[in-house]
C-alpha cells in the first residue's frame, strides 16, 4: 500500500558559491544574496517539502591544505546558515529551515537564546542539524580538539543545557494578562545552574516559552556513538546507506533500538535516507548516460580528483593518472575509512585512473544499481522505500533553481497523484513531522 513520506532537501556543500564549475553559473545568480535561496525555498514549499537542511563546516580546514578546499569551492568558502535562516522564513510560510550548528562554536546560553528567537520569529519552523566536527576547534579559542566520542559527549551536554534553558520558563510563568496587570511571574523561573564537564553557565533564559514545541533536533552521525546521540536527542535522523531493503530495515532497527535504550519510542524519530538522483527525460537518455559513465574523459576524472582532494585534504590533482596511487601521500589527518572509501576494492597496483573512474560510474534507478532515471522511475523507488516502512527521503544537491526544476518538475505531480507527497501543511515543523 502507498504511504505518505516526508521530503527534505539537503544543501550539501553549505551556504557557498552555487553553480561553481557548472554551465548554469551563467544564469548569474549571486550566491551571497538571499534572492537565490528565497526563490529556491519557495519552490520546495510549493512542492510540499517538510524541510530544507543547510550543511555547514565553519572551518577551511588545515592551514597547509586550504588551497585544495577553496580552489574549486568544494570545501569553502561558506557563510553561516543560521543567519540565512531568517531570510528564508520571511520568504515562506510552512517549510522548516534547518541550519547546521556545531556545539563547539556556540555556548549553550547564546545558542538557546538565538534558537528561541528564530523559533518564535518563524512560527515554530526552526530545526537544528547538530554535528560534532572537531577539526575547527582551533578557531574557537579555548575549546580543545576532542576525540570522536568525546565530541558527542560534549554535544549531549550542550543539548541538555540548551533544553534546560528553554524549559526554565515552566507553565504558569508567562501570564501576559493586562486585566491582572502582570506580564510574568519571575518567582516561577528555574535558576538552571549548570556545572558540567564542558560548560558552566547559569540561567534562566531571557526568552518566553514556546507555544508549539521546541526547535526540531536533527542529527546525521552514523557511528554507534552517533546513533546513541540520535536515540537520546533527535527528532530527525539523516542516513547515508545503501538503499536495499535489508540495509534500510537494519539501519532503521539500529536507530529505533537507540531510541528505546534512551527511554524514547521509535515513533519519536523520523528517519530520512539521503539520496542523490539524476532525473532525465527518458529511459534511453538514462541508459546512454550510464553507459558513457563507464568511460570517463580526463576532464571528468580531474573534477573527481579535485573534489576528493578537497574532502581528503590531500592533493591528488598533480598525480600521474597512469601510475598506482602511493598511499603515503595521505597524511595522518586522513582517516583510514576515508582512504578506503576512495580506493574501494582496488589493490595497491591499480592506477589512479581506475580508482577515480570507479567514482565516475553511474547506475540506473529502475534496477537499483544507481540514481539515474526518469521521474517515474524515481517515484517507483521512493514508493518502494515506503513499503519497507521508510519515513522519508532527503534529496541531496545544490539549491540552484536549475537543479530543483530538473529534479522536481515531473516528480512532484507523480508523487502527489500516488499520495506519497503531502498537499497540506500543519502549523510548524514539529507538527508536520507528526501525522505520518
Ligand atoms: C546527510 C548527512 C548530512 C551531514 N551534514 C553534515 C554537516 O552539515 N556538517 C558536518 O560537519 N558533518 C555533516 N555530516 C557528517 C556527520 O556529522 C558525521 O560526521 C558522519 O555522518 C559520520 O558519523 P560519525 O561521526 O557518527 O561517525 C553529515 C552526514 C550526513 C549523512
Amino acid at each position: 500500500m502507498t504511504r505518505p513520506q516526508h521530503f527534505g532537501w539537503f544543501l550539501a556543500r553549505g551556504f557557498g558559491p552555487h553553480g561553481w564549475g557548472h554551465p548554469y553559473l551563467e544564469w548569474d545568480y549571486d550566491w551571497t544574496s538571499p534572492a537565490l535561496y528565497q526563490q529556491a525555498v519557495r519552490t520546495l514549499e510549493q512542492a510540499g517539502f517538510d524541510l530544507l537542511i543547510i550543511e555547514d563546516a565553519p572551518s577551511l580546514g588545515s592551514p597547509s591544505t586550504i588551497d585544495l578546499r577553496v580552489r574549486q569551492a568544494f570545501g569553502g568558502p561558506k557563510l553561516d546558515p543560521l543567519l540565512l535562516a531568517p531570510y528564508l522564513f520571511a520568504a515562506t510560510e510552512h517549510i522548516g529551515i534547518v541550519p547546521t550548528v556545531n556545539p563547539a562554536a556556540t555556548l549553550p546560553y547564546t545558542a538557546a537564546r538565538q534558537f528561541a528567537t528564530l523559533q518564535h520569529l518563524s512560527g515554530h519552523r526552526l530545526g537544528l542539524n547538530v554535528v560534532t566536527d572537531t577539526g575547527s576547534a582551533r578557531h574557537f579559542g579555548a575549546a580543545p580538539q576532542l576525540g570522536h566520542d568525546a565530541a558527542y559527549d560534549r554535544a549531549e551536554e550542550w543539548m541538555r543545557g540548551v533544553r534546560d534553558l528553554w524549559r526554565s520558563w515552566p507553565d504558569g510563568a508567562l501570564i501576559a494578562d493586562p486585566a491582572a496587570g502582570r506580564y510574568a511571574d519571575g518567582t516561577l523561573l528555574q535558576p538552571t545552574v549548570h556545572r558540567g564537564e564542558y560548560y558552566s553557565f547559569d540561567g534562566p533564559l531571557n526568552a518566553v516559552p514556546f507555544t508549539d514545541g521546541e526547535p526540531v533536533i536533527v542529527s546525521p552521525g552514523g557511528s554507534p556513538r552517533g546513533l546513541g546521540f540520535a536515540g537520546a536527542n533527535s527528532d530527525v535522523q539523516l542516513v547515508l546507506a545503501p538503499m536495499d531493503e535489508a540495509s534500510v530495515r537494519a539501519y532503521r532497527g539500529r536507530i529505533h533500538d537507540a531510541a528505546t535504550a534512551a527511554g524514547r519510542t521509535p515513533e519519536d524519530i523520523t528517519i530520512l535516507f539521503a539520496i542523490q538522483p539524476a532525473v532525465v527525460s527518458s529511459s534511453e537518455e538514462a541508459d546512454r548516460i550510464v553507459a558513457a559513465s563507464r568511460h570517463p574523459d580526463d576532464a571528468t576524472l580531474r573534477r573527481i580528483a579535485e573534489k576528493q582532494s578537497s574532502d581528503l585534504e590531500t592533493d591528488l590533482t598533480a598525480l600521474d593518472l597512469e601510475r598506482p596511487l602511493d598511499r603515503s601521500v595521505f597524511g595522518d589527518h586522513v582517516s583510514h575509512g576515508s582512504i578506503r572509501r576512495l580506493v574501494g576494492d582496488h589493490d595497491e597496483d591499480a592506477p589512479l585512473r581506475a580508482i577515480l573512474s570507479a567514482h565516475a560510474r553511474l547506475g540506473r534507478l529502475h534496477d537499483g544499481s544507481g540514481w539515474v532515471g526518469t521521474a517515474g522511475e524515481l517515484a517507483d523507488r521512493i514508493e518502494e522505500f515506503g513499503t519497507w516502512g521508510n519515513d522519508g527521503v532527503l534529496l541531496w544537491g545544490d539549491l540552484h533553481p536549475v537543479t530543483l526544476h530538473r529534479t522536481l518538475d515531473e516528480l512532484v505531480p507523480i508523487l502527489r497523484r500516488r499520495g506519497i507527497l503531502r498537499r497540506d501543511y500543519e502549523a510548524g515543523l514539529r507538527a508536520n513531522l507528526r501525522p505520518f
